[in-house]
């Protein structure tokens, strides 16, 4: 019989497959992507939330589809749906705030919406923010210096997270150095684990 997470992660891929296969096939392939990138990182977060870590890889932009729109602020969307639907709180309140999401100026309604969802600060969101801003657009893995500067060109010098730069580029920069650190202990680990 299965584990009750690892449902989690299959139902969260489904999911997602479900809402951008056909019709958003670039952020599918990026989602894919940043679920696998998340899946290698998941190192840097304890066993027993690795599970939360890929299926919250596998829902964060799920957001962007036309059927999900209601603020336009996609994590925003993404999480009022998940959090209709039932699924669990923490991964509904990691989709909400991936990604340095409090850095991004939103309308005062949206804002108080995006409160009704928890912050983590933890290995864990971490490791989500790390994974998507280290695979671009059509899934294909890039530092996160050069997806924040691709990021603002594709979306304009004018967009939210363009105007958010000053905040969360320091912050983005940051939850790189850790999981980069996070990484290399757990790397450290295994080898003497080796030798
Ligand atoms: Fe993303």
């Amino acid at each position: 019989m299965p584990r009750r997470q690892d449902d989690t992660v299959t139902r969260a891929r489904h999911l997602a497959r479900r809402l951008l296969r056909k019709q958003m096939p670039e952020r599918w392939a990026h989602t894919k992507g940043v679920a696998h990138r998340a899946a290698q990182v998941a190192v840097t977060v304890p066993v027993t939330d690795r599970d939360v870590l890929v299926a919250s890889a596998w829902l964060h932009d799920i957001g962007y589809t036309r059927a999900l729109r209601r603020t336009g602020f996609h994590r925003l969307d993404g999480a009022i749906y998940l959090s209709r639907q039932g699924w669990p709180d923490r991964i509904t309140a990691l989709v909400a705030h991936h990604s340095g999401a409090r850095f991004v100026p939103v309308e005062r309604g949206f804002a108080d919406q995006m409160a009704d969802f928890d912050f983590e600060d933890s290995p864990v969101s971490d490791a989500l923010t790390y994974a998507d801003q280290t695979v671009g657009p059509h899934g294909r893995t890039m530092t996160v210096e050069y997806r924040i500067a691709e990021a603002i060109s594709r979306h304009g010098p004018d967009s939210p997270n363009a105007r958010a730069r000053v905040d969360r580029v320091p912050y983005l920069l940051a939850v790189a150095d850790r999981v980069q650190q996070r990484l290399a202990t757990a790397a450290g680990t295994t080898s003497d684990a080796d030798g």
